[in-house]
């Protein structure tokens, strides 16, 4: 039988290199983001290069209840679903105090709540069938707190914890969980995020996403709880751990102008 991975943010990025490794390795696809148009170029694109089948769903993730209007149309379809990607996410760069709050409030939506609500909603039917996967896109961001990006990191740092406590709850499920935490990579996010002036930006060497999307994939067959994508940010992730607490977010706030 063949499986069927959905997949939040499929229309650009990660998520898009994470559904062209899915679909390589022959899994039938559900493909969500807000812009159809792309989707379905993706799915086309699938079909002609992989021979899967996609559905596309188009819906802002951001909005209340969002996760339950997405499970209650994948039901409506008649879909059965092996494993959940939450990849759709984003980050504002900028002070914290002179972002709009709705546009914060939108952040926390999507890249937690939604999230979450998503875990839960498939979460319990792959724990009520025995079997299923949960890959969660976090970030090398979820190791330091992040001024400058102070939401963002906050968020990451939940959804690396919400994954790894999933990872040990589910396991005697036959669930798998696993937490992604990719660096700095190809992708629409810095250009959305606005940090043209950043500084660092200039010194950073950008991951392919189709890198991350391969090792993402292995960890979550492999049953990780968690990988950190790239030697470098292997090295970050372990330095920071070893670092006084008092120094980590002055020195991030520094990189971070
Ligand atoms: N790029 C990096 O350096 C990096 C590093 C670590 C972690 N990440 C994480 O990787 C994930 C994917 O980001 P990316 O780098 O691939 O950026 P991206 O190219 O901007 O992709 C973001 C994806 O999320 C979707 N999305 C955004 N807002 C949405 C909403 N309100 N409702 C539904 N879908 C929404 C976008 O599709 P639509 O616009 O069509 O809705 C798009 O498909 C994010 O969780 C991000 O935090 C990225």
């Amino acid at each position: 039988m063949t499986k069927t991975a959905l997949i939040t943010g499929a229309s650009s990025g990660i998520g898009l290199a994470l559904a062209r490794q899915f679909a390589g390795e022959g899994w039938n696809l559900v493909l969500v983001a807000r812009r159809q148009a792309q989707l379905e170029h993706l799915a086309k694109q699938l079909k002609d290069e992989f021979g899967v089948n996609s559905h596309c769903i188009a819906i802002d993730l951001s909005k209340e209840n969002s996760a339950r209007v997405l499970h209650d149309e994948v039901r409506f379809r008649n879909l059965e679903i092996d494993c959940l990607v939450n990849n759709a996410g984003r980050g504002h760069y900028g002070a914290f105090i002179d972002q709009p709050r709705e546009i914060s409030e939108e952040t926390l939506y999507l890249n937690i709540t939604t999230l979450t609500s998503l875990c839960h909603l498939f979460g319990k039917e792959f724990s009520n069938r025995g079997n299923g996967y949960i890959l969660n896109i976090a970030s090398v961001a979820a190791f330091i707190p992040g001024p400058g990006m102070a939401i963002y990191n906050a968020t990451k740092s939940y959804v690396l914890s919400l994954s790894r406590a999933l990872h040990a709850e589910l396991a005697d499920d036959g669930v798998t969980v696993t937490a992604s935490c990719p660096g700095p990579t190809e992708s629409e996010f810095f250009d959305k995020a606005g940090t043209d002036n950043l500084k660092a930006m200039e010194y950073i060497k950008l991951m392919p996403a189709s890198q991350v999307a391969k090792e993402a994939y292995r960890a979550l067959m492999k049953g990780q709880s968690v990988v950190v994508h790239g030697v470098l940010n292997k090295m970050m992730t372990e330095t920071t751990r070893w670092l006084p607490r008092s120094w980590v977010a002055p020195m991030v706030k520094s990189l971070m102008r």
